[in-house]
C-alpha cells in the first residue's frame, strides 16, 4: 500500500451565482498532498486558484466532490476545524494581522496547544527576526518582516500544512528569495506540507516538488515539477512558459525551460 496523502481533494465543483451571471470557477479538481512535500498551483488569473485553496480551508462549501486530512473525510466542517490542521499564508501579509494587536499576541493566540516559549524562539530565529519584534504591530514592520511573522504564526499554530495564495508576490525580489528559503527549512526541519499558489512558475520550480496546472477551473497538467516545466505535455502549459520566456527577453532573464537543469528565472537566486 502506498502512503496516505496528507490531504487529498477529490472532484471538487464550485459554482458562484451572481445576480446576472454564473461562473463554474471550478470543476471537478483533484488533487493529492503527500506529507512533507510542497505542491504548486500555477494558472492563469482567474482559472480558480484561490477559490481551491479557500474550499481546502472549507472558507467555501462545495458543489459536489471530497476534502480528505489524512484519509479522513472534512468536507463541510467549519473554517476553525481546518485550521487545527492547516493555516492560509495571503500575499497581504498585513491584512492578515489585526492592525491594533502586537505579534506577540496574534501569535500565541493562534496556537491550539499549550504556549511553547521554546518553538517561538527557535521560529523567530530561524526567520532572522529578534524576539523584540513580538512586541510591534504590523504597521511598524516591514512587507517581508510581517509576511516571515505570518508564517511563524501559521507553524506555532501547530499547523502540518500551509497553504500559500501568492504569499511572495508582494514582496521585493530579495524578500521573496528569503521567504523562499525559509518554506524549504520549515519542509526540511519540521515536515510541514504546503500548496504554494503562484503564477511565477520561477518561483515554483525554485520551491515545489510537483504542480498542477489550472486553467478555467479545471486541472489540465499535474506532475513533477521540473518534468511539466521542461517537457510540457498540455498546449496551455506551454502558453504559460511562453509567457515567461517574453518577460525572460525583455529583461534578459532565462526562459524557464530553456535547460533542463537551470531554472533561473532572477538572477543571483541559486538554481535548485
Ligand atoms: N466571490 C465571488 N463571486 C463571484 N465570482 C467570483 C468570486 N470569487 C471569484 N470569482 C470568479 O471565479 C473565478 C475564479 O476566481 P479565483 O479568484 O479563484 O481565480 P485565481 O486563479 O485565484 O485568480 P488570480 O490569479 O487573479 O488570483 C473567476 O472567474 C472569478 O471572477
Ligand atoms: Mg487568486
Amino acid at each position: 500500500m502506498g502512503m496516505t496523502p496528507i490531504l487529498e481533494v477529490r472532484e471538487i465543483s464550485h459554482t458562484y451565482h451572481q445576480k446576472d451571471r454564473i461562473t463554474k470557477a471550478l470543476d471537478q479538481v483533484s488533487l493529492r498532498l503527500m506529507p512533507g512535500s510542497i505542491l504548486g498551483i500555477v494558472g492563469e488569473s482567474g482559472s480558480g486558484k484561490s477559490t481551491l485553496i479557500r474550499h481546502i480551508a472549507c472558507l467555501e462549501k462545495p458543489d459536489g466532490g471530497k476534502l480528505l486530512y489524512r484519509g479522513n473525510e472534512y468536507t463541510g466542517r467549519t473554517p476553525a476545524f481546518a485550521g487545527q490542521f492547516m493555516q492560509m499564508i495571503f500575499q497581504d501579509a498585513y491584512g492578515s494581522f489585526d492592525p491594533k494587536m502586537r505579534f506577540d499576541r496574534s501569535v500565541r493566540e493562534a496556537r491550539w496547544e499549550e504556549d511553547d516559549p521554546a518553538l517561538l524562539a527557535e521560529l523567530l530565529k530561524k526567520v532572522r527576526l529578534d524576539e523584540s519584534f513580538l512586541q510591534r504591530y504590523p504597521r511598524s514592520v516591514s512587507g517581508g518582516q510581517c509576511q516571515r511573522l505570518s508564517i511563524v504564526r501559521a507553524v506555532y499554530s501547530g499547523a502540518r500544512i500551509l497553504l500559500c495564495d501568492e504569499a511572495t508576490s508582494a514582496l521585493d525580489v530579495a524578500s521573496q528569495a528569503m521567504v523562499i528559503d525559509l518554506l524549504k527549512e520549515l519542509q526540511r526541519d519540521y515536515g510541514i506540507s504546503m500548496i504554494f499558489v503562484s503564477h511565477d512558475l520561477g518561483v515554483v520550480s525554485q520551491l515545489c516538488d510537483e504542480v498542477i496546472v489550472m486553467r478555467s477551473g479545471r486541472c489540465v497538467e499535474q506532475g513533477d515539477c521540473l518534468g511539466v516545466i521542461s517537457h510540457p505535455r498540455d498546449p496551455y502549459t506551454r502558453e504559460l512558459l511562453d509567457a515567461v520566456m517574453e518577460v525572460g527577453e525583455e529583461t534578459g532573464i532565462h526562459h524557464a525551460a530553456e535547460a533542463q537543469n537551470e531554472i533561473s528565472v532572477y538572477p543571483g537566486i541559486p538554481v535548485i
